[in-house]
């Protein structure tokens, strides 16, 4: 299945834009999901990094486009989750109304090419990015590694993005400009001309910002990514935990956090917002973190009133079955089941350690509504994941959904907010 959009063939990515963006082109879009069958179940790597020795037959395509040609004949809402999400997951949460806790993590699509159509599959919100200021190539490749038996993923992407420009001018097409005042001179992007849509878009949207590899000052590329991409997000993320870009992580030390919490805070709060405020800003970290990286990272998003965390990024640990599998020895970030309760504890710590009053998304190898459920008990308010989006499809989320609200009902909890953090109230 397709883990970075900007990875595809370049006729494949047109296909996929073209029909992931058309309202009308249904077939299209189920073809698409006739090929990410194909993908996972015929077990032809269409779409992945790496072909362990499997091929793409005359008959696979063959059966990729009946399949594609089948589908498009049945009603479309067989297919696509458009029901409206029962009101138990319905929360208020960073200034925003989501109809239910289960997000797409950043990663997926880097460059913004999806949202609407991402949104569309029942997602609650969908993140963007990691987007850094200049585009970047990312690492060679390959650089994404499944490790299919264990439903994990090992990647050393190292950012590859189109850049903050080509990210707003998208934003700014599909979804609109969001609360900025006209007044505001505070845009970087004047001379690139973005165009401005007018309105903010139907769903909940997070930008997730990166820096770039050649820079030297990472509260520079951050406050730049601020100043251009702000007014198109709901939220705001400084990534400060990616595996795969050198010294990215010492930002979460004490210090370095705090200076480049303040610097973005502000570089935020100078520009001229309209009615609404600016987005809420949260700081995404690494579930390899010590006790005391944990207690000083708690003090000061106490202390700074940060928005909210995400817990967590990859980690570079390995767990003891990774010594059966060669591709495990890659350099990168390790993501998927592998990760669920190392991230989930982390998380709890921060739970505790924020006392509750800073809200967290949790995220780390989520594949079904119990861990969607384990993370909010654990004390997340929202849920995200990728490689069990990865591995599981777009009929992962309707399923989590309704897993997650049989866990709510199970336990006698009416709401979703009612539920974070029960394992430790
Ligand atoms: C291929 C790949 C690329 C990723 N790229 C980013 C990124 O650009 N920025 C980011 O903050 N996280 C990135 N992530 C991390 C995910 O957002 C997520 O935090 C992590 O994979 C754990 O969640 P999961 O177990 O559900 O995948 C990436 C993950 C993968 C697998």
């Amino acid at each position: 299945m397709a883990l970075d959009i900007a990875l595809l063939p370049r006729r494949l990515q047109k296909l996929l834009q073209k029909s992931l963006t058309s309202q009308k082109s249904i077939a299209f879009r189920l073809c698409f999901i006739g090929f990410l069958i194909f993908d996972e179940f015929v077990n032809v790597d269409i779409l992945g990094d790496r072909v362990e020795g499997r091929l793409l037959t005359g008959t696979t395509i063959g059966l990729v486009i009946a399949g594609g040609a089948y589908v498009s004949t049945v009603d479309e809402a067989t297919f696509w989750e458009k029901r409206p999400d029962p009101s138990v997951l319905g929360l208020e949460v960073l200034g925003r109304k989501f109809s239910n806790p289960i997000g797409l993590a950043a990663g997926f699509d880097k460059n913004a090419e999806a949202v609407d159509s991402l949104l569309g599959l029942g997602f609650g919100f969908v993140e963007v990015g990691s987007v850094t200021p200049v585009p970047q190539e990312g690492n060679p490749k390959p650089r994404i590694f499944r490790l299919r038996q264990e439903g994990a993923i090992i990647n050393h992407c190292g950012f590859n993005s189109e850049g903050i420009v080509a990210v707003a001018k998208r934003l700014g097409a599909q979804h609109g400009k969001r609360k900025l005042d006209e007044t505001s001179s505070a845009s970087s992007t004047s001379n690139n001309k973005v165009i401005h849509g007018g309105k903010a878009g139907p769903g909940i949207l997070g930008v997730n910002l990166g820096k770039n590899k050649t820079s030297e000052d990472a509260a520079a590329d951050y406050v730049q990514g601020v100043h251009t991409l702000s007014q198109y997000s709901d939220y705001l993320v400084i990534n400060a935990s990616s595996p795969n870009t050198r010294g990215l992580r010492m930002l979460q030390g004490r210090k370095q956090f705090k200076d480049l919490v303040k610097k973005v805070q502000a570089a935020r709060d100078e520009m001229q917002w309209g009615e609404e405020g600016p987005p809420p800003l949260l700081v995404k970290i690494a579930p390899d973190l010590s006790k005391e990286d944990l207690e000083d990272i708690a003090a000061v998003s106490l202390a700074l009133r940060l928005d909210g965390l995400i817990i967590s990024n990859t980690t570079i640990s390995r767990p003891d079955f990774a010594k059966k599998y060669p591709v495990a020895e890659e350099t990168g970030g390790l993501s998927g089941k592998p990760l669920l309760n190392l991230s989930t504890n982390i998380l709890k710590e921060m739970y505790i350690l924020t006392r509750g009053k800073i809200p967290l998304i949790g995220c780390g190898g989520v594949f079904s509504g119990e861990d969607a459920y384990k993370k909010i008990r654990a004390g997340a308010t929202l849920v995200q994941l990728y490689t069990g989006f990865a591995y599981g499809g777009p009929a992962l989320i309707p399923r989590i959904k309704a897993e997650l609200v049989e866990c709510l009902e199970r336990d006698g909890f009416k709401s979703i907010l009612e539920a974070v953090g029960a394992d430790y109230r």
